[in-house]
């Protein structure tokens, strides 16, 4: 299972900026700690950071066609604001699940609505840095779920196939 995590703008800034809102640690740190619990579960793991809105298109697109099967992202002021992105959330049809360190239901009235969460899987706000490994562990459930459902359609497909084939042998047998 491949998971790309992509991280909006001034999250670079992580444990410099607000820490009474977005608390000490580096993105680094986040990421490395990330990064264990990733390899400790078999998942590959790649991580972007950018400030512009069109590279968090460009990155959300390169997953499309590609042997990623779902996308964490963390859009920053962007959630508030970008239907570019939201548009790309959509077009790529893989999970993806947005996440927000602080909790933006108990901010200012601007960062409770997020258009890009609104076209995500799923929304984690306000668990810190935790958020990223809660969003690993509901990643990880949606893929293995989809996967399911995708082997029980190949499985009804199959059986409709050899359905129909009886049928046709059938109408053969009775009209030759
Ligand atoms: C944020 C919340 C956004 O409103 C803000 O613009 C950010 C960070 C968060 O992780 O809590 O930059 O996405």
């Amino acid at each position: 299972m491949k998971i790309v995590v992509i991280q909006g703008p001034n999250l670079n800034l992580l444990g410099i900026r607000e820490q009474h809102i977005y608390g000490p640690m580096r993105l680094e740190q986040i990421h490395e700690q990330m990064g264990h619990f990733a390899k400790d579960n078999g998942i590959d793991i790649e991580f972007i950071q950018t400030n512009l809105e069109g590279e968090i298109v460009d990155e959300i697109q390169s997953c499309v066609n590609g042997d990623v099967d779902g996308i964490i992202i963390n859009p920053a002021a962007y959630s508030h604001t970008s239907i570019a992105i939201r548009d790309a959330i959509s077009a790529v049809g893989i999970p993806v699940v947005e996440v927000h360190i602080s909790n933006i239901h108990a901010r200012e009235e601007f960062r409770k609505k997020t258009i890009t969460g609104e076209v995500c899987a799923g929304v984690i706000t306000g668990f810190g840095p935790f958020g990223y490994h809660l969003a690993m562990i509901s990643l990880t459930q949606i893929v293995s779920e989809l996967r399911m459902a995708q082997q029980r359609t190949a499985g009804t497909t199959s059986l409709k196939v050899l359905l129909f084939y009886i049928l046709l042998r059938n109408i053969f047998e009775f009209y030759p």
